[in-house]
């Protein structure tokens, strides 16, 4: 019998952490920053309603009703088609690409939270701190050292399995994370910077908002739920068939949502606060973050909150990315968990040698236009392996799933939630293909804007 989680907290609170990574505590705060503030944050939340969330819940009900891995899932559920199992090996591969890459950045939280606790930020000067950003990403030794420390807890969370290993781990991580960001949001609010802050972020400037950035909006809808990497897939297949999908998925969309706009609510405040840019970009948690931490009280514990904070997120997501790995080779290759977890890890961990090593000694390696290893990686997957692999789910649940599948697992076998069938129905045929589809074909130059 499949191992399920041991209630339904335990599993909202895993897939929580799985959709709450660097996507919603770096990513998300400076590209509201980039794209008009407010404004972006609407489109955003529109975009999670009628893209994120219905996808979402498609993954739920293929991965609760197949109860396999992300590739045994798709051939369980149309054995008579082998194109269809195609989805959950993009899906994996995704996973796997991801997460060689992820785990080199989330090697960098580490770093920055030993910095902190060390006190390295003191004492220095705005440059010399954001000169340490890329002291650290040119120095392969260090580099190696923190993907090694990071994939290392990963395989401890991953190897006990789901409700000894995952669930238990999640259940420490994702309630600290809320503490912690909301102290630091509470912090910011005492801030000089609270208004201003509060203003970037929520008052909708829609002059600022361009057609880029309602495609951002849809595309990190899709990044920041862990869409279309076998994730959702592979956690909801080992939810109860007596847990409601519906309930669940919009409690997994709000709480993401609401730690996204919670952290950009703590960092831009004290950003402003000692009058800094905030639109730094994606250096913006790296460089400009450590330079205010070190001039504000208590900066030093701060920082290192902070850091934990971030080194959780990213480690929640990771652990799910290696499940993925590891419920597919147990699932489809019969190998024992601990096993299974060993090997992938280690595959994951050499895949991710390149990425760590491409500031430094792989620096002449240059795989897309001029761009880095890690970096075209990340290009790659986001732009096209998430894009495709949702455009598929949807096609694939919309209009090749037996219709019946779906409504008896949305429906929970007819008892109630068919009003949110009728509707997330049309909308996973109609609706979420054809926005994925123009973000697609828009980001690859078909359509021009
Ligand atoms: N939902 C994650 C985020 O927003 O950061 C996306 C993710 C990335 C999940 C990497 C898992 C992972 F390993």
């Amino acid at each position: 019998m499949r191992t399920h989680w041991s209630s339904r907290f335990g599993f909202i609170l895993a897939a929580v952490g799985s959709a709450v990574g660097l996507g919603n505590i770096w990513k998300f705060p400076f590209i509201t920053g980039m794209n008009g503030g407010g404004a972006f944050v609407l489109v955003y939340l529109v975009a999670i309603l009628f893209c994120g969330l219905p996808i979402l819940m498609a993954e739920f009900l293929i991965g609760r009703h197949a109860q396999k891995d992300v590739v045994g899932s798709f051939q369980a559920l149309t054995p008579q088609s082998s194109f269809w199992k195609s989805i959950g090996w993009l899906n994996l591969a995704a996973a796997f690409i991801i997460l060689s890459y992820y785990g080199v950045v989330a090697g960098w939280t580490l770093d920055y939270l030993f910095k902190s606790l060390s006190g390295a930020f003191g004492g220095h000067t705005p440059e010399e701190i954001s000169g340490m950003f890329g002291a650290l990403v040119t120095d392969p030794a260090r580099q190696l050292i923190c993907l090694t420390g990071f994939m290392g807890l990963c395989l401890l969370a991953v190897i006990s399995g789901i409700k000894e290993g995952i669930e238990r781990w999640n259940k420490v991580l994702m309630p600290t994370l809320f503490a912690i960001l909301i102290f630091m949001a509470g912090y910011a609010m005492t801030t000089g910077g609270a208004m201003e802050g509060l203003k970037f972020m929520l008052y909708p400037d829609f002059s600022k908002l361009t057609i880029n950035g309602v495609l951002e909006a849809i595309g990190h809808s899709f990044f920041t739920l862990s869409l279309a990497m076998g994730a959702m897939i592979t956690y909801a297949s080992y939810m109860d068939k007596k847990e409601a999908i519906y309930p669940v998925a919009i409690r997994i969309a709000f709480l993401d949502t609401l730690v996204a706009i919670i952290a950009g609510l703590a960092i831009f405040p004290i950003v402003f606060s000692v009058g800094m840019e905030p639109g730094g970009g994606p250096g913006l948690i790296f460089k400009t973050l450590p330079q205010v931490f070190a001039t504000i009280p208590l900066g030093n514990i701060l920082s290192a909150l902070f850091f934990v904070l971030l080194a959780f997120a990213a480690l929640s997501s990771a652990i799910s990315l290696l499940e993925v790995l590891t419920a597919f080779m147990i699932d489809e290759k019969k190998y024992d968990r601990k096993k299974a977890t060993i090997c992938m890890t280690v595959a994951v961990y050499i895949a991710g040698i390149p990425s760590a090593l491409c500031y430094s000694t792989l620096g002449n390696v240059k795989l897309l236009k001029g761009m880095e290893i890690l970096d075209s990686l990340d290009y790659i997957t986001s732009n096209f392996m998430l894009p495709i692999g949702g455009l598929l789910i949807a096609i694939y649940t919309g209009h090749i799933l037996d219709k019946k599948i779906s409504r008896a697992e949305i429906t929970e076998n007819g008892a109630g939630y068919l009003t949110i069938f009728t509707i997330w129905y049309f909308t996973i045929r109609y609706i979420a293909p054809i926005a994925v589809l123009i973000v697609f074909l828009t980001k690859i130059g078909i359509i021009k804007t």
